[in-house]
This record gives structure tokens, sequence and C-alpha cells, in this order.
């Protein structure tokens, strides 16, 4: 089966690492072009000059001038957007030594806010008007089993699967598939301190129904399929992408 990818136009957010860059990785083998966008400026221009057919470009998704600025340099460099992929994240590592208030801030200004914001920007200059598009959101596991301690992330990606089932009904009306993944943990440059704990890595291999754990690739690939022309009656997903660790 041919994916559908040849020529297709990508911009990923959090795409220097983890998830993203897998994403990035599978989409240019499958043929797409791809606008890297990150806030790692050292990574992201080599990691572009790797993949070849890619750009990096510097944006924070909770700047709306950043944000603007991705969808022209996309525009520019490839003069249209097909697909929106949402991997910029934060865990609770990031925001550990801000005051209370300020960790709730962050953590729904990148996950909540910054995923809205570059949805807006992208599908009303370009995807509604092309009337097509698809667009992946990263929400969690967590969304559905809760996280000791974590609630301000857990929630925050709550309002991802939220954003996802609402914006899906919206944007489907202007031929726009938007849905969302749940990942189980995964080994990424987000969880590396998470595993650095032989219990919690034990605990979760208890939890896992093949007994070790996964990668960020093995999160990417369901999220690219559902970018392809193949899925295209799936709308308003939260897919689970956990090897059950938790079953709903
Ligand atoms: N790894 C897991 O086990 C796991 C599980 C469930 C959900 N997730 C989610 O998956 C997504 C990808 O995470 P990952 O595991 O690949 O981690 P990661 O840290 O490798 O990737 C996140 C990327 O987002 C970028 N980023 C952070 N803040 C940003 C901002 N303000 N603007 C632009 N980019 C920003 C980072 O630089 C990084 O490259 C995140 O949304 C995360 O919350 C991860």
């Amino acid at each position: 089966m041919n994916l559908g990818f040849e020529n297709k136009v990508a911009v990923i957010t959090g795409a220097v690492g983890g998830m993203g860059e897998e994403c990035a990785r599978i989409l240019i083998e499958e043929g797409a072009k791809v606008v890297l966008a990150d806030i790692r400026d050292e990574a992201g221009p080599r990691l572009a000059a790797e993949l070849g057919n890619a750009i990096y470009i510097r944006v924070d998704v909770t700047n709306p001038d950043d944000i603007a600025r991705m969808v022209d340099r996309a525009l520019e460099a490839y003069g249209t957007i097909d697909i929106l992929i949402n991997t910029a994240g934060i865990g609770g590592n990031a925001v550990r030594n801000l005051p209370e208030k300020e960790q709730w801030n962050l953590m729904f200004a990148v996950h909540v806010q910054g995923t809205v914001a570059c949805i807006k920007e992208v599908t009303e200059r370009v995807m509604i008007p092309n009337k097509s598009g698809k667009i992946v959101n990263v929400a969690s596991l967590c969304n559905h089993s809760g996280a000791g301690g974590m609630s301000h992330y857990c929630a925050a990606k709550a309002a991802i699967t939220q954003i996802t089932l609402g914006g899906a009904r919206q944007l489907g009306r202007h031929g726009i598939n938007m849905n969302c993944v749940s990942p189980g943990n995964v080994h990424s440059p987000m969880t590396e301190i998470q595993f650095s704990d032989p219990a919690r890595v034990e605990q979760l291999k208890q939890e896992i129904v093949f007994g070790y754990i996964g990668s960020a690739r093995d999160i990417a690939y369901p999220m690219v399929l559902l970018c392809s022309d193949r899925m295209g009656w799936v709308v308003g997903a939260d897919l689970n992408v956990s090897a059950g660790q938790v079953i709903y």
C-alpha cells in the first residue's frame, strides 16, 4: 500500500528529538518535505542537513509571532502545508523548580495554547483555503490513567484530547482530519530522567504487555499513519499507543 506521502509538506513542532524527530525521519523516507520547528537551535540545523528535504525554523510555540513566521517560512520554502504534527511538549522536570502557579501556566502555555495556536495559524492560512489537511496532536496515556504529582501535565494533555475532538468536528467540514495519540511511557530525551530510576523501569515493564519499554519510533509510526489519506475516514480519534499499559 502506498501511503501517498510523496511531495507532501509536513510541519512538525518539537521536531528536534523524540517523537517529532522520528515522525520527520519516517515522512522523509516516504518522500515528504518537512519543516522542523523547535527551540533547539544547535541540533535543529544539523538535523535538517542530515535529513535533506527539511528546513529548521526556531519556533517557540508559546510565541504567536514565531508561529506566524513558521507558516511564512514553510510557504516560502515548499508552497503549502499538507500535514501538521504538534509534538512540542515539556515534562514535569522542565517546570519542577518554578512556583506552583507558574508550573501550571507553562504546562498549559506549551501544550494547550501552543497546540491551539499552531492549529489556528495553519488551518486559517493554508488548510481551510485548500479544503484539505491532516493534523495529529499528542495527548498522553496519563490523560486516561492519571499520574501522581503530575496533575498539571495530565490536565494539559486531557485538554489536548478535547481540543482534538471538538476541533475535528469543526475542521472536518473543511476537509481536514484531526486526530491525536495517547502514548504510554517510551524512551525519548524527555523521559531519560524517569528511566534512570530502576524501580520505575521495573514497574513500567510490569504494566506493558510486551514486558519492555518502547521507543519514540513506536509512537511515530501510528502518528504518521494518521497523516495518510489512507486513514481519511478516521476523524477525532484518540489513539492509545501504549502496548496495553492502560487498556480502555
Ligand atoms: N516520551 C513519553 O513517554 C511520552 C508519553 C506521552 C506523551 N508524550 C508527549 O509526546 C510529545 C513528544 O515528547 P518526546 O517524548 O518526544 O520528548 P522530547 O523532549 O524529545 O520532545 C519534545 C520537543 O519539544 C520541544 N519543545 C519544548 N518546548 C517547546 C516550545 N515552547 N516550543 C517549541 N518546541 C518546544 C523540545 O525542544 C523537544 O525537542 C510531548 O508532547 C510529550 O508530552 C511523551
